[in-house]
C-alpha cells in the first residue's frame, strides 16, 4: 500500500499510516535435518551436487513428482555474481551489467482479443477485461504442454498478479481525473466507478516464452480478471456467521468480490492466495452510525479504522445506477439502514466480507474464490506457507501492515499428505487445509524467544476478555486483531511480506516502519498510546530529508524511520510450534545515519547492519525466496530515503537465526526529541550477522513515486519476475491536462526497458510487471 509522501496533500489518507490498536499489549545440518526429514535430506543432498557441478544452479526442475520443487531447495548459500547499482532518482528502471528488464504486463492492457488495446488517455474501459492497477503479489505457476499444472515449466504458466489499489493514479483512468470525488460533491458518475472498482482484484493471465521473452498470451481461454465484483463463497468457522449476513447473502455464506489484494501466497496444492489489506477505507459509514451500533459493534469498527462519518475513499456508495435494482454500489456503505435485526436488508455488516485470504485455483477460469475465514479478519498483507513436511500441519505466515499491529499463524489440522500436491480438486484441498486449524499471534519476548498466542476461546484471555465479550469463534476470527489485543501479542512496526527459506524453514517478515515506535504521546490519528522502544523494536531516532544531518526540527521523521526485517525459527523447526526464536536479520537504514552526529542529535544506534552505499535501504516491504538461487529478494516501499533514491530492489544471503548475537543499542533520545538529558534508554537485542558488500547488493532500482513488489520466477530461475506499483503517483489531480508535470511517464517513455504501449514521454504512468533476464540466459542473480 501506498506509503505517500507525506508533505503532499492528497484525496486519500493513506491508509498504512493508520493506528487502531489501543490494546495495553506492549545449526543449519541438524535444522534441516530435523525439519525435512530423510527424504527430503537426501534429495537435498542430490542438490548439493548438483550445485556444486553445474556451479551455484539449484536443483529445481528434477521432473519427479510435484513435491520436489519444494523441497529441492540449493543447500549452499547463494553467491552474488553482479555489480550493485547505484541509487538513482531518475524516472527509469535500472538494473545490473548483463542483465536486461522487460515490461510484459502493464495497467489497461487487454487480455481478451475482442477488448481493444489500451489507448492511455483515460477513455478506455472495460477493466474487467484489462489489467487492473498498481500491481502486488503475484505467483508463477507452471502450464504443461497438456494445459496442465507443471511445476518444472519454464516457457509457460499462468502468472496471478494482485491489482491492489488505484490510490494516486485514478486521476490517469479518466480523461480529466475523477468527477465529484470531493465530499460535499454529488454523485459518483457510475461509469467511472465501475471502472475503477475493477482495477482493483487480481489477474490470472497466460504467459509463453518466445525467443527467451515472455509475453502475455491474449487469446489464452485461461485469462481471468477477478474483481470486486466477482462472486465469492465463505470457508471456514465464520461462515454463515451472523456478522456476515447481508442483504446480498442472508445467510452469510458468501460475498461480492475482494479489494485492497497487497502481496500474495500460494498452496502447495497449487493454488493463489491473495490478501485483503487496506480494506477498512472503502467503506461509506453514516456520520450517526454509532447511535444505531452495538457496544460491540463500535468497539469493531475502531479497532479496523472504520469510524462514523467516513466517506469511503473513493465514493463509491454515492453512485445512483441506472439499474435501481442494483446493490453493486450500496454495499459500499456500511451503516445501518435497514429495520431487520440481522442486516439482511441492508450492509451494515458488509466491511465484515473484507479483510480475509481468497484462494483462487488459476487452473480453473470458472471456479469460485474462497475466503477462508479460519486465517482471521485484518489488514492482510500476504500468506506464506511452511516448507511442507509429509505428516505435519501446515502453517501459514501471516503480517497485519498497519501501526503497531501483529504478526500471525495459521496452523492446520490436517497433515499434509503428499498425494496433495497434484489434487484433481484443488479448492477441495483447500477446505481440507485452510477450513480447519488454529489462529495464533505472535509474541516477541526480550530474551530473544517467541510464544504463538493461540486465538480461540480455549485461551482463557479471549473468553475471559472484558474489552470486548466474544460470542464464539466467528466473532473471534472477524475481529482478530481484538482477540490478539487480549491474548496479548506484540505490537510490531507495520509487519508486511512473510517468507521462508527453502533451505531450512526459517521466517522472514519485513517490519517496515513506524513513526509512533519510542515517541512519547499517542497517535495523531487516535488516542492509542505509543508503543516503547523493545527487544523486538529496539532503534527510536530522527532523519530528516534533503539534509545531510540530523535533528529535531518540525520536519523530522521519527521512530523507526526505515524498517527492519525479522527473522524466527520454529522450535525443533516445526510449523506447529507454540514457540520460537528470533533475531533482527536486517536493521535498514541510510549509510550515512550515524556519522558525523554528536549526542544532542543522538544517532549511534541506527546502521547497525552496517549497510553501505550499495545496500542501504529504506522502507521493506516485499521478501521472497527464490527457490532456484536460495537469494532473498528484499524490495522497498519507500517515503523517507526518498529525497537520495527511488524503491528498489536488493539481493541478500539469508544466512540462518544466530548467526549474529546479542547487542545493545543505546537510543539517547527515546521518547523526546530535542529535549536533553532525557535518555538514554537501553535495549539489549539480538542481531543477525551485519551486512556486506559480499552478501546484500542493490539490484534494480524503480521508476519516481513507485514502489517494487511482487516477485516470482521461472522454476529455473532465468527469469525473475517483479512489479512497478503506482509510478507517478504524487502528481497532482489537477495536473492531468498537463503532461510535462506528471510526476512519471514510464513505461511509455522507454526508460529502462522498451518502450511499452502510446505516449512515449508523454505517457501516463501505469503499473506493470517487469521480467528480468540475464543477457548470457543464466540464473538470476549469481
Ligand atoms: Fe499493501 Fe502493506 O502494503
Ligand atoms: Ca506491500
Ligand atoms: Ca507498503
Ligand atoms: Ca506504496
Amino acid at each position: 500500500m501506498n506509503t505517500h509522501n507525506q508533505t503532499l496533500t492528497t484525496a486519500f489518507t493513506d491508509p498504512d499510516d493508520l493506528d487502531n490498536n489501543s490494546s495495553p499489549n506492549g545449526h543449519l545440518q541438524d535444522v534441516m535435518a530435523a525439519h525435512m526429514g530423510r527424504r527430503q535430506v537426501l534429495r537435498s543432498g542430490v542438490g548439493a551436487l548438483a550445485t556444486a557441478s553445474l556451479g551455484g544452479l539449484g536443483l529445481t526442475a528434477c521432473g519427479g513428482g510435484d513435491d520436489d520443487v519444494a523441497e529441492a531447495a540449493p543447500l549452499l548459500p547463494p553467491v552474488l555474481g553482479f555489480t550493485a547499482v547505484a541509487k538513482d532518482l531518475v524516472d527509469r528502471v535500472t538494473v545490473p551489467a548483463g542483465y536486461t528488464a522487460t515490461v510484459i504486463y502493464a495497467t489497461g492492457d487487454s487480455i481478451d482479443p475482442t477488448v481493444t488495446d489500451y489507448q492511455n488517455n483515460g477513455t478506455d474501459s472495460n477493466f474487467a477485461r484489462r489489467s487492473g492497477d498498481h500491481h502486488d503479489g503475484m505467483h508463477y505457476f507452471g502450464l504443461g504442454t497438456d494445459g496442465k499444472p507443471s511445476l518444472t515449466s519454464n516457457t509457460r504458466a499462468l502468472m496471478a498478479i494482485n491489482h491492489e489499489a488505484i490510490n494516486g493514479t485514478v486521476q490517469f483512468m479518466h480523461p480529466n481525473g475523477q468527477t465529484n470525488i470531493s465530499a460535499s460533491a454529488g454523485p459518483r458518475p457510475e461509469a467511472e466507478a465501475l471502472k475503477e472498482v475493477e482495477a482493483h482484484g487480481a489477474s490470472v493471465i497466460e504467459i509463453s516464452k518466445t525467443a527467451g521473452v515472455f509475453g502475455v498470451v491474449k487469446a489464452s481461454t485461461f485469462n481471468r480478471r477477478i474483481t470486486p465484483r466477482t462472486p465469492m463463497v465463505f470457508g471456514g468457522p465464520a461462515k454463515g456467521s451472523a456478522l456476515l449476513k447481508t442483504k446480498y447473502s442472508a445467510d452469510g455464506t458468501a460475498t461480492r468480490g475482494m479489494i485492497g489484494n497487497c502481496a500474495s501466497g500460494y498452496t502447495p496444492w497449487g493454488t493463489y492466495l491473495t490478501c485483503e489489506e487496506n480494506f477498512a477505507g472503502f467503506f461509506r459509514r453514516g456520520s450517526a452510525d454509532d447511535t444505531l451500533r452495538s457496544a460491540k459493534e463500535r468497539t469493531a469498527f475502531k479497532r479496523i479504522g472504520l469510524a462514523q462519518g467516513a466517506g469511503g475513499g473513493q465514493r463509491w456508495a454515492t453512485v445512483v445506477p441506472a439499474d435501481s435494482t442494483s446493490t453493486e454500489y450500496a454495499r459500499w456503505d456500511a451503516s445501518k439502514l435497514g429495520a431487520s435485526t440481522d442486516g439482511t436488508d441492508d450492509f451494515r455488516n458488509t466491511h465484515n466480507t473484507f479483510g480475509w485470504v481468497v484462494e483462487i485455483d488459476p487452473y480453473n477460469p470458472a471456479s469460485t474464490p474462497v475466503k477462508h475465514t479460519a486465517l482471521g479478519r485484518f489488514a492482510h498483507e500476504g500468506a506464506w506457507p511452511s516448507n511442507p513436511v509429509v505428516g505435519q500441519p501446515l502453517a501459514f505466515y501471516m503480517g497485519d501492515d498497519s501501526r503497531s499491529e501483529y504478526v500471525y499463524k495459521y496452523v492446520s489440522t490436517a497433515v499434509w499428505a503428499a498425494a496433495d500436491a497434484n489434487p484433481t480438486d484443488r479448492l477441495a484441498t483447500g477446505a481440507k487445509y485452510l477450513d480447519n486449524g488454529t489462529l495464533f499471534a505472535a509474541k516477541f519476548n526480550a530474551d530473544g524467544t517467541g510464544t504463538w498466542l493461540k486465538l480461540d476461546l480455549s485461551n482463557t484471555a479471549i473468553s475471559g476478555n472484558s474489552a470486548y465479550s466474544f460470542a464464539d469463534l466467528a466473532d473471534v476470527l472477524v475481529n482478530a486483531r481484538l482477540a490478539a489485543d487480549a491474548a496479548g501479542a506484540t505490537k510490531c512496526d507495520r509487519p508486511e511480506w512473510t517468507a521462508v527459506n527453502p533451505r531450512n524453514g526459517e521466517i522472514y517478515i519485513t517490519m517496515t516502519e513506524n513513526p509512533d515506535r519510542g515517541s512519547v504521546g499517542t497517535t495523531s490519528s487516535n488516542n492509542n498510546s505509543n508503543p516503547d522502544v523493545d527487544a523486538a523494536f529496539p532503534r527510536y531516532w530522527l532523519d530528516n530529508k534533503g539534509v545531510s544531518t540530523q535533528n529535531a526540527t518540525a520536519s523530522v521523521s521519527k521512530g523507526n524511520v526505515n524498517g527492519q526485517v525479522m527473522r524466527m525459527r520454529e522450535t525443533g523447526s516445526l510449523a506447529s510450534a507454540t514457540t520460537f526464536n528470533w533475531d533482527i536479520y536486517l536493521f535498514a537504514s541510510q549509510a550515512t545515519a550515524d556519522i558525523g552526529l554528536d549526542n544532542v542529535n543522538y544517532q549511534a544506534n541506527v546502521n547497525l547492519s552496517g549497510l553501505t552505499s550499495v545496500n542501504d535501504l529504506s522502507k521493506p516491504d516485499g521478501c521472497w525466496f527464490s527457490k532456484a538461487s536460495g537469494i532473498l529478494w528484499i524490495e522497498t516501499d519507500d517515503n523517507a530515503y526518498t529525497d537520495v533514491t527511488n524503491c528498489m530492489l536488493l539481493a541478500a544471503v539469508p544466512g540462518s537465526y544466530g548467526d549474529g548475537g546479542k547487542i545493545t543499542v543505546t537510543n539517547q533520545a527515546n521518547g523526546k526529541p530535542g529535549t536533553a538529558g532525557t535518555g538514554p534508554v537501553v535495549v539489549d537485542t539480538f542481531a543477525g550477522k551485519k551486512m556486506n558488500d559480499t552478501i546484500f547488493r542493490r539490484f534494480l532500482t524503480a521508476p519516481l513515486g513507485s514502489e517494487v513488489t511482487g516477485v516470482a520466477e521461472s522454476p529455473d530461475g532465468k527469469a525473475l519476475f517483479i512489479n512497478i506499483q503506482h509510478p507517478g503517483e504524487n502528481t497532482a489531480p489537477a495536473n492531468i491536462g498537463d503532461p510535462t508535470k506528471y510526476e512519471s511517464h514510464w513505461p511509455g517513455n522507454g526508460a529502462g526497458v522498451a518502450a511499452y504501449g502510446p505516449g512515449s514521454s508523454s505517457a501516463r504512468p501505469r503499473s506493470a510487471t517487469v521480467m528480468v533476464t540475464k543477457n548470457d540466459g543464466g540464473v538470476i542473480g549469481l
